[in-house]
């Protein structure tokens, strides 16, 4: 069977997808916080369980060791909002996913994937590849800090950056092959109700969430996205590469069209 990899797994949208997967016949090895309680739904369908804080460099190492391969697909998911200080948002929602798909490099199967759960809040990505890409080649975490703390409002920005800049490591893996073999693409949730929420409405007003949900009718369920990245990590997507996904309920053509 197939091995896939879910960070952020016991709660939202990874534990939808953990519960996914492992209902599509994978063996899923969840990542989350020590100390994170699973939902009872997700006690059959896990293999195996790593406790890492994906908030410091010493994480993604820690769970690439005790990793055996072959590994087909990473679900890199782990996110905070930005309640959360900034270096931790920078770290959970950008340098962990960089490093932990680096670190596993060696122990990817030939036909890999790798999907990262980005954002709404990352679609004006194009803006911004120049710095996307400084983040994405910092030597390390706190040399990214260096670059992230020179941005005017980093606490505020804090998240659109980490979520632009993982699309730009998607395209930059697909195009130039740094890992060879591996498909990297990104899936770009608007609103999902999931725990999440909450974090949201407190860092973005409770109008900019619940006004996307109004114009699409609901949230999106943490299945919506699921859904999205299990079609991107399986064979039936062999031929997708370098794509980030919107799964917005259409709230991104609204945005699109509003902008002509
Ligand atoms: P959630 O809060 O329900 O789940 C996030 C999971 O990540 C939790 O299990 C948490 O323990 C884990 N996590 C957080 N910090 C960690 C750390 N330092 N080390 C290890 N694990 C850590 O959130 P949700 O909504 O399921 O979010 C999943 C992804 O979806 C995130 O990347 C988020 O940014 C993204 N997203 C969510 C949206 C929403 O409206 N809920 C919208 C767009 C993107």
């Amino acid at each position: 069977g197939r091995t896939a990899v879910v960070t952020g797994f016991a709660s939202g949208i990874g534990a939808r997808t953990t519960a996914l997967l492992a209902g599509l016949g994978a063996r899923v090895i969840g990542v989350d916080r020590p100390g994170a309680d699973i939902p009872a739904e997700l006690h059959d369908a896990l293999a195996l369980r790593i406790d890492a804080d994906l908030s410091a460099p010493e994480g993604p190492v820690a769970v690439a060791e005790q990793l055996d391969g072959p590994v087909h697909l990473l679900v890199n998911n782990a996110g905070v909002a930005a309640t959360r200080p900034w270096r931790e948002v920078l770290g959970v929602d950008l340098l962990a996913p960089r490093d932990l798909t680096r670190l596993l490099a060696p122990k990817f199967a030939d036909a890999a994937a790798v999907v990262t759960v980005a954002s709404q809040a990352g679609l004006r990505w194009r803006e911004n590849v120049a710095r996307s890409r400084a983040l994405l080649t910092a030597e390390d975490w706190e040399h990214a800090f260096a670059l992230a703390a020179a941005e005017p409002d980093i606490q505020r920005d804090c998240y659109a950056v980490a979520k632009e800049a993982v699309i730009v490591d998607a395209l930059t893996l697909a195009a130039e092959r740094t890992v060879p073999g591996l498909r990297a693409n990104t899936v770009s949730p608007g609103t999902v109700q999931t725990p999440l929420l909450a974090d949201f409405r407190a860092a973005m007003g409770n109008e900019a969430v619940e006004g996307a949900a109004a114009w699409a009718g609901r949230h999106a369920t943490p299945d919506d996205i699921a859904a999205a990245i299990a079609f991107l990590g399986s064979d039936d997507a062999a031929w997708i590469s370098g794509v980030d996904l919107p799964v917005d309920g259409g709230y991104g053509a609204l945005i699109f069209t509003m902008m002509q």
